[in-house]
């Protein structure tokens, strides 16, 4: 199977420091290190002020730093040829990677954080552009690193530090669920977040002591460039709200009373946020059954009313259930990128062929397979 495996922390704490130093000429001070993600359930909610719930990766990206005198910034990656040096850092200096851990920076320093100039070496292990949020594992690597050298940032600081870096020095318009389970997840559990304001609730997630697998499906496509398809979902949400008078689609009511397009998008948001709830109860009782039937309900939602799935996705939605998923669906913003199931663990096999055979079928390429073990988020 294409089986992605997450890097040994302890082989990176090895190989990091020395490729640091051959870059750099020092040792580094601190290294960071925060992982991708999976969302469950409750998706397209985090920007509705909803609830999501979603899980962290043991594939993570590791950040090594170290101090400079003169104010100086330089980034550089062991996957990437591109690389930053300089000291402008505000939104729309630093294009490409850089700009998540120059965006960082800025951010940190922009709450009040006396970072100084740093030489940064990244080495990412979570799988780029598949949609587990390989983005918010750097910014968050970043930041925890950072943390170390400024003598410490509480971790809701560090959580706002990524979400700047993303909206404003990328550009990309997110909700702050990815920063939010790197930062805060724990090994065992999924994130409970409610985005308006509430509280942040560990959730024990341990299907293996039920033989249960949680199988990440990698389609390895991405439909959309520069997330347009996602501004326009949220930009759907924001005119849907606003119709209906409310704050945030959180608090929607009659949304029958909207012209059918926008309907269809607070459809999927309230009653996505509804089975967030619904998969929590259903975990607390260990009704695996219940939690599966929630995650396909879930995909046909994305699929049907909000419109964010592919023919990917739905394809490998569609064969997970037919090898005996308990349930599948895409996770993340969609138009490509991975898909989960929850399958009996004597069953993975089987369900990897037969997404494999049907990706095949139809000419695509073959997808990749991670494993998503419920991992803990950043730290250093
Ligand atoms: C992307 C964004 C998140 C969230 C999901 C959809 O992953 O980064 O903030 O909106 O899409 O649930």
């Amino acid at each position: 199977m294409n089986l992605v495996e997450p890097a040994d922390d302890s082989q990176i704490a090895r190989s990091l420091p020395t490729a640091f130093l051959e870059a750099y000429g020092a040792k580094p001070a601190f290294v960071g290190r925060a992982p991708g993600r999976v969302n469950l359930i409750g998706e397209h909610t985090d920007y509705n002020a909803g609830l999501c719930l979603p899980l962290a990766l043991p594939h993570a990206t590791y950040a090594a730093v170290a101090p400079r005198a003169d104010g100086v910034v330089r980034a550089r990656s062991v996957q990437s040829e591109e690389g930053f040096e300089g000291r402008e850092l505000a939104p729309g200096r630093v294009a490409g990677w850089p700009a998540y851990v120059t965006g960082v920076i800025w951010a940190l320093r922009e709450a009040g954080y006396d970072v100084p100039g740093v030489d940064v070496l990244v080495d990412g292990r979570v799988p780029l552009g598949a949609g587990l949020s390989s983005s918010a594992a750097l910014e968050c690597a970043v930041a925890v690193a950072l943390a170390g050298l400024v003598g410490g940032v509480p971790p809701e600081a560090m959580v706002a530090a990524g979400i700047r870096a993303e909206n404003e020095a990328v550009g990309a318009p997110t909700g702050g669920m990815d920063q939010t389970v790197s930062v805060f997840a724990r090994a065992g559990y999924a994130l409970l977040i409610d985005f308006d304001g509430g509280p942040r609730t560990q959730v024990p997630w341990r299907p293996e002591e039920t033989d249960l697998t949680l199988l990440v499906v990698d389609t390895r496509v991405s439909h959309q460039l520069a997330d347009g398809g996602y501004a326009a979902r949220r930009a759907d949400c924001v005119a849907a709200a606003a119709e209906l008078g409310v704050p945030s689609l959180r608090h929607a009511k009659h949304v029958e009373r909207l012209p059918y397009n926008l309907q269809r998008r607070a459809r999927h948001v309230v009653s996505e946020i509804g089975r967030v709830e619904l998969a929590t109860s259903a975990l607390a009782v260990d009704d695996w059954p219940e939690v599966g039937r929630l995650f396909t309900e879930s995909h046909a939602s994305l699929r049907d009313d909000f419109e964010v799935s592919c023919a990917e996705l739905d394809v490998a939605v569609d064969a997970a259930l037919a090898a005996g998923a308990l349930g599948a669906r895409m996770t993340g913003g969609g138009f490509g990128g991975c898909a989960i199931a929850l399958l009996p663990t004597d069953l993975v096999d089987t369900a990897r062929k037969t997404v494999d055979a049907a990706f095949a079928e139809r000419g695509w390429r073959e997808p990749a397979y991670l494993l998503a073990v419920a991992s803990a988020g950043a730290g250093v």
